[in-house]
């Protein structure tokens, strides 16, 4: 395909605007190609001495979204390369963003066969995401992008997020930056650029707190190493070994670090690089980066870090105010960022108040990695299972408490989580054990918290747990798995030997989801960490 140059380019875009304004699409573009496409395009041709001649106008009875498939691919095409301007990357995202929410109209399968032609004119490019000065993070090759629940978002080849917090589209960006007049410079009262190294018995524990975003999670999951508001900020002796490694591999910002005989073991904290690149959209709070996607500025220049920060994981701003952008300074919360936002209305699945899959599986990896080799009847029972036996047992749980259906999708459903337990004679003892163990492990620090935080309306918490194990009893016939509606209400039917949880009954009262939640992480982080189980850096 001839490449195009931006005034070529602008012009389609300016009069396949005007033609959807009359089309039945009106109303779904809105304000789109104006902000998204037409304002980075004409920005460029205005920078540019170049002028094309008059772009060929195509024949009347092409409809405008061939009109717009057309001008797609030409964009596109332009940021098949590396080092394509900021502006047609921008054009780019906006135009695949559009096309691909009109092909949902159309239906998934047109969703998917224009995603892979795109992919197609936009082949083989490293993840990368580029700031752009005042404006959105431009995201190229990144294909895995979920919520804070652990659910996809769909990908597009080229993207373009978010990053002034102002937008109703989120996570995409739809040119708020622009009409808001977005700036994105650092803020000169940031937190200085300081590494500390607290020196341990058998670890040093490294810190820069001018790269914490505030999250919580070392403080909330082990506060004898970590002190929230107390001089020194790290005690390396007051926490095993394996904790502090443990606390210091899940701060998302990559602000912890750890040396042994004074040696950074900067490979083992950035998981040895071997976490697929992904980007979690956190709830009320920043992009959360892991794998090592690069992050460069609007020139191509790899955008400077402060001491000691991991390129693997670091958290990103998307509120718009942090002190230190483009990456998160913790402001999220003192301004008050939300989203998504809540919906007073919806009374959320178990899955969701829990905090999703992200939560369910930290919870299940630390139960099989800390507590059941621990214990003297379940140890020896767990002691050759699966490598990935915490993932399955977190989706299972995710699944049973009202979240998307990823064990039946991935590991076949109720027939084979009842046929993986056939024949193993498990009792009713070792139940029993396994769910006492789950909701009250004999040391509770770190460990997420569900019993006193359960919604009123929904099933007890040794109920919940109780409940999945018990459908081990159950034949491997082939029926879907029992889940739990949203928040109680209605208990699960026509299950009689699965076996149902406990529900409560008589308790009608419809509960908020801020009332469902446990405040379990200090304040300062409530806002991006307000589930029962608190975010994890586990997905799926
Ligand atoms: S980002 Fe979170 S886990 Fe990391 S140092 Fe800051 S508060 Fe602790
Ligand atoms: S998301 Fe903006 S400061 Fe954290």
């Amino acid at each position: 395909m001839p490449q195009r140059l931006p005034a070529d380019l602008l012009a389609e875009a300016q009069e396949l605007d005007r033609r959807m304004a009359e089309s039945e699409w009106a109303a779904l573009v809105g304000g789109w190609l104006q902000d998204c496409v037409i304002r980075p395009l004409a920005a460029m041709d205005a920078a540019s001495d170049a002028r094309a001649p008059s772009p060929g106008v195509p024949a009347a009875e092409v409809t405008v979204q061939e009109r717009l498939w057309e001008l797609t691919t030409s964009v596109t095409t332009l940021c098949a390369g590396l080092g394509a301007p900021t502006g047609v990357l921008q054009a780019a995202a906006g135009l695949q963003e559009l096309v691909c929410r009109l092909a949902e109209a159309e239906g998934p399968d047109v969703v998917i066969d224009w995603t892979a032609e795109l992919n197609r004119l936009q082949p083989g490019l490293a993840p990368q995401i580029r700031v752009t000065p005042d404006g959105p993070y431009l995201l190229t090759g990144v294909t895995t992008l979920y919520t804070h629940l652990g659910e996809p978002v769909p990908t597009r080849p080229q993207m373009s997020l978010c990053r002034c917090g102002e937008s109703a589209s989120k996570p995409s960006c739809d040119g708020a930056c622009a009409r808001t007049g977005f700036v994105g410079d650092k803020d000169p009262r940031r937190v200085s650029d300081q590494r500390d190294a607290y020196i341990g018995q058998q670890v040093t524990v490294l810190d820069n707190r001018g790269i914490c975003q505030h999250s919580g999670h070392c403080t909330d999951r082990l506060a004898t190493v970590f002190h929230l508001g107390e001089e020194p900020f790290v005690t390396p002796s007051g926490g095993r070994m394996d904790e502090i490694i443990r606390a210091v591999r899940d701060c998302p910002s990559g602000a912890l670090s750890y040396a042994v005989d004074m040696v950074e073991a900067r490979q083992q904290v950035d998981y040895a690089g071997q976490r697929e690149p992904a980007i979690e959209v956190s709830k009320d709070g920043p992009y959360r980066i892991s794998g090592g996607i690069g992050v460069v500025e609007g020139d191509g220049e790899d955008v400077p870090r402060n001491d000691g920060a991991s390129v693997e994981h670091y958290a990103l701003c998307r509120c718009g105010h942090s002190q230190n952008k483009p990456f998160c300074s913790g402001m999220h919360w003192y301004v008050g960022f939300t989203d998504p936002a809540p919906d007073p209305e919806r009374t959320p699945t178990i899955f969701e108040w829990a905090g999703g899959l992200p939560a369910l599986t930290r919870m299940t990896r630390l139960f099989y990695e800390k507590f059941v080799p621990a214990d003297p009847m379940l140890a020896p029972i767990f002691a050759n299972m699966s490598a990935d036996h915490p993932q399955r047992v977190a989706k299972w749980l995710g699944e049973v408490f009202g979240g998307p259906p990823y064990y039946s999708q991935e590991y076949g459903g109720y027939p084979r989580m009842i046929s993986e337990h056939a024949g193993k004679c498990l009792t009713d003892e070792w139940r029993a054990r396994w769910v006492s163990l789950l909701c009250s492990p004999p040391k509770r620090q770190g460990y997420p918290t569900i019993r006193s935080s359960a919604p009123r309306s929904a099933p007890t918490s040794n109920g919940v747990r109780d409940w999945p194990s018990r459908t081990l009893r159950s034949p491997p016939v082939p029926q879907p798995i029992c889940r739990c509606p949203a928040g109680g209400g209605t208990p699960p039917q026509d299950r009689p030997a699965a076996g149902c949880p406990p529900w409560r009954s008589g308790r009608t009262r419809k509960l908020s989801w801020w009332s469902c939640l446990q405040p379990t992480n200090r304040s300062a982080s409530r806002s991006t960490s307000r589930h029962s189980f608190g975010p994890g850096t586990a997905r799926r």
